[in-house]
């Protein structure tokens, strides 16, 4: 598939070779029938957007065996409840009834926030047949389908009438932003918002976090995107507030023209963003150098250990693992196998180079002489919940300089 709102505009930066879909862990028996794709990213100058050229199909990731569940990080829970609370306190103005949307819910971490909530009338979006399942089952209020266009216009209740539509790490996923901008358009009040937080290009760009691209994440945004997107349908961004979550990330307030106040956030992002040259094609050359270099030094490293005979493991089967290990051609000649902590996960093999998945409980027990810390989003939960490694003389790598 390709964008369909830069057809045509988009300037190739880099290939990170095959890729196979981040999120598809397997079973030995389905190794030979694996999809792979060629993982391209672009750039395209008239919207300063960044995203990949060529993406798998929606159908193909987010199905009924969709292993991502939003509530296995206890701080994640926390973000949630904190999200729903700024939503709440900005809602407090209005004494109506508020209508509210949550697009992309996954297994209700956050729209549970609002269930119980009478001032609320809540809707959940959710695609993946399993996750969609788990929300449902605590009596949420969800549909398991794909946000379009289309479907807003058969949502009766909440079409211009909606007060929030909110996703969060969803937006991003969603090949057509055209279509999902006039979907919104159409949902939202007059004085609606439009609010969804995403991981941060300009953070991508600054610590090299290029595992924050694989298929699933079509875009990167910054506000300087989302200010030409949201114009282009009568929108603008009116507030942005960054964000701890996914290693960066930004959470961005979209309004009808001249309907919200400004931030005085959007013109100091926005300037920051000009200064970190966000909106030029060669900030992304450069970007591809650092990879190349961040790639070259992982592999050194992990060579280094290796040489010294040390066993080395992942931690954290997370998708940005997926780009990792096909980017750098890590396999289990050099990885054991990764701990992770996801039941869906568990006894599988990593996508492309089919690394052994093993429960999280056995890392201590097996105490890897050298861990490869996938998840270096969760760093602060997982070296806490894991102290004793350390402690014990195990070592901690990571792909991002410095970070440890
Ligand atoms: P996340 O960064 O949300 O992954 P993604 O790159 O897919 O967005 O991390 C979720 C994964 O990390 C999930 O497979 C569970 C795993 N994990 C652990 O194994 N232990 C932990 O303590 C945490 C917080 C996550």
């Amino acid at each position: 598939m390709q964008s369909t709102i830069s057809k045509n505009n988009t300037k190739f930066i880099m290939s990170f070779g095959k890729m196979p879909l981040a999120n598809k862990f397997l079973d030995k028996k389905d190794f030979a029938n694996e999809k792979f794709y060629d993982m391209s990213v672009g750039f395209d100058e008239n919207l300063s957007l960044f995203q990949l050229i060529n993406f798998p199909e929606p159908e193909d990731m987010f199905d009924e065996n969709y292993a991502f569940l939003s509530g296995t990080s206890e701080f994640m829970k926390l973000h949630f409840e904190k999200f729903a609370n700024q939503i709440k306190n900005l809602m407090k103005k209005s004494n109506r009834n508020k209508k509210i949307i949550e697009i992309g819910c996954n297994d209700g971490i956050m729209l549970r926030n609002f269930y119980d909530d009478k001032n609320y009338v809540h809707l959940g979006i959710e695609p993946s047949k399993n996750v969609y399942k788990i929300a449902k089952n605590q009596n949420l209020n969800v549909i398991n389908e794909f946000f379009s266009k289309q479907l807003s216009s058969q949502l009766r209740e909440f079409e211009k009438k909606t007060d929030v539509i909110y996703a969060a790490n969803v937006i991003c996923h969603i090949p057509d932003l055209k279509d999902l901008f006039l979907g919104i358009e159409n949902l939202l009040a007059k004085d609606g918002l439009f609010i969804f937080e995403e991981p941060y290009l300009g953070e991508v760009a600054k610590i090299t976090s290029y595992d924050q691209i694989y298929d699933e994440h079509i875009y990167l945004f910054s506000l300087l995107s989302v200010e030409k997107i949201s114009s282009l349908f009568g929108l603008q961004i009116i507030d942005a507030i960054p964000q701890l979550t996914h290693g960066g990330s930004m959470r961005y307030f979209v309004g009808r023209k001249g309907q919200h106040e400004i931030s005085s956030n959007v013109k100091k992002f926005f300037a920051i963003e000009l200064n970190q040259k966000l909106d030029q094609f060669e900030t992304y050359v450069k970007f591809k150098n650092n990879c190349e270099n961040s790639k070259e030094r992982l592999i050194e490293l992990i060579h280094s250990y290796k040489k010294k005979g040390k066993s080395i493991s992942g931690y954290a089967a997370t998708s940005k693992s997926t780009t990792i290990l096909n980017y750098c051609k890590i396999g289990q000649d050099l990885i054991d196998c990764i701990y992770d902590t996801t039941p869906l996960k568990i006894n599988k093999f990593s996508p492309g180079m089919h690394i052994p998945i093993k429960d999280h409980k056995y890392f201590l027990k097996d105490n890897p002489d050298v861990s490869l810390l996938f998840g270096w989003n969760h760093k602060n939960e997982i070296f806490k919940k894991e102290h004793l490694y350390k402690k014990n003389g195990g070592i901690w790598i990571s792909h991002i300089e410095d970070l440890i």
